[in-house]
């Protein structure tokens, strides 16, 4: 093994279990790339302003981009000794230009060099984890497009409340995913301020242009506090924090899906490649993804408790503790990018059984409220509108009937007001044709609903 690069101070060399409790290469070599580009834009600063001579701040650049191809190339594998993904770059730098290589790490820590390189990686998977969003956010589109007149149930408590449509149903996750775009940005956006330069917690003596690496690795501006530079990982929490609330929603879509291919419900089914059978119960097809999606929502809420709790306690600066941020966020990640590419193509292939949407809407005293509105469109103050079709519905459960079926004689029993056409104003198509408030399921307010999200979105992406 390697000599410690602190080999100077000390006299015995570290516990071999001590090393590989402390090393993180296994999960921050994933870094490599930001690593490299963060310590190519310091060279050529060190260059520039004279810290260094140019010739070797051009040999370290070339030796830098060297080591990011060959690793790219599987030239290159990662030591899994090394310490972090920081110390092995440095290293194999010095291995191949010798003195020149040990020149890299002027006026700069660790510290620093983490600090800016897990912003860099967070702000590339942001980008990735949004590109997901919006080609889910039209997925759903899509599936609206096509159900501006599917009409199914709308629930509250789970029990059968109001008709809304299919479109509408699904318009609504398309609009917590939009929040979600936003809350992701937002995030990014506080985050992108440039860390290195803060040194170790002090900064440093040499004359660094901490301005001119901004603007080579496309920083909004520096962070103007060493300390904070270093010490500071509210942007992890944040960025789990909208990634926990993704998958919350991700997880309630997923738990209604469950619902819906259910033999209960019976709305939907899933294509055989998204869903899996028993190895006992040969009728089985189950909706894993969904419940994997709902499960895995529990881990990234871990993954956000971990950093809090990480983060909590520790003075500044820089503390070790700090080294676990990585796996956490990480895992985050991975974890929503895997569950929405998984998700986009289960949505856009599963089947939409409109009839049953439809039989189950006219089931449930769901045009109740519009048979209330009716006598109050007569002139009746709306309580005692709704007390007379409770005591409707009531009659109807006993009879075992519908409102649509019951006898225009037995609805005079009750008000004079009602006449031959309670019935259409009381058919499910009207309940839900009525409902075209701005925001509402009628299709032309869902139609409004879709053109405006697709005008944010294109808005978002500009
Ligand atoms: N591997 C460390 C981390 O991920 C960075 C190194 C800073 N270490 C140190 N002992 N100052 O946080």
């Amino acid at each position: 093994m390697a000599k410690m690069m602190w080999a100077g101070r000390f006299s015995s060399e570290a516990d071999p279990k001590v090393n590989d409790f402390n090393s993180s290469i296994k999960f921050d070599a994933r870094m490599y790339k930001q690593d490299i580009t963060g310590s190519i834009a310091h060279a050529t600063m060190l260059g520039d302003t004279g810290i260094i001579e140019k010739s070797e701040s051009e040999k370290i650049v070339e030796g830098l981009k060297g080591i990011l191809s060959d690793i790219e190339s599987g030239e290159l594998t990662f030591d899994p000794n090394a310490e972090d993904i920081h110390m092995f770059v440095e290293q194999v730098l010095t291995e191949r230009l010798g003195d020149t290589g040990k020149r890299l790490h002027t006026a700069r820590s660790r510290n620093d060099q983490v600090a800016l390189d897990i912003r860099m990686y967070l702000r590339d998977e942001v980008k990735e984890i949004k590109e997901l969003v919006v080609e889910l956010i039209e997925t759903i589109i899509n599936i609206a497009e096509e159900h501006v007149y599917t009409v199914m149930p709308g629930y509250t408590h789970l029990q059968r409340a109001q008709p809304v449509t299919l479109a509408h149903h699904v318009m609504a996750y398309a609009q917590m995913l939009y929040r979600d775009l936003e809350r992701l940005d937002d995030a990014a956006e506080r985050m992108n301020y440039m860390p290195l330069g803060s040194g170790a917690l002090a900064s440093t003596t040499y004359p660094i242009d901490r301005k001119q690496v901004c603007g080579l690795l496309g920083f909004t501006d520096i962070t103007y506090n060493s300390l904070d530079g270093v010490s500071d990982r509210d942007f992890c929490i944040e960025i789990c924090s909208a990634i926990s609330i993704l998958m919350m929603h991700l997880s309630r879509f997923s738990e209604e899906i469950i619902q819906w291919c259910s033999w209960e419900f019976k709305f939907i089914e899933l294509d055989d490649a998204f869903a899996t059978g028993s190895s006992i119960m040969p009728q089985k097809k189950n909706p894993d993804i969904t419940e994997l999606i709902r499960g895995k929502t529990g881990r990234v809420y871990g993954d956000l408790m971990t950093l809090l709790t990480m983060m909590k306690g520790i003075p500044l600066a820089y503390n070790k503790d700090m080294q676990e941020d990585k796996e956490a966020i990480f895992d985050a990640v991975d974890t929503v990018k895997l569950c929405i590419t998984t998700f986009i193509p289960m949505l856009s292939t599963m089947r939409v059984y409109k009839d049953n949407m439809r039989a189950a809407a006219a089931k449930g005293f769901i045009n109740a409220t519009d048979c209330a509105d009716y006598l109050v469109k007569k002139g009746l103050p709306f309580r005692d509108a709704y007390k007379i079709t409770g005591t409707l519905v009531a009659l109807c459960i006993k009879k075992d009937t519908v409102l649509e079926k019951l006898e225009l004689a037995e609805y005079r029993k009750f008000s004079d007001k009602f006449e031959e056409d309670i019935y259409e104003a009381i058919s499910l198509d009207t309940c839900v044709m009525q409902r075209k408030a701005d925001g509402g399921p009628a299709p032309e307010a869902v139609q409004v609903q879709i053109e405006k999200l697709k005008g944010r979105l294109r808005e978002m992406l500009k």
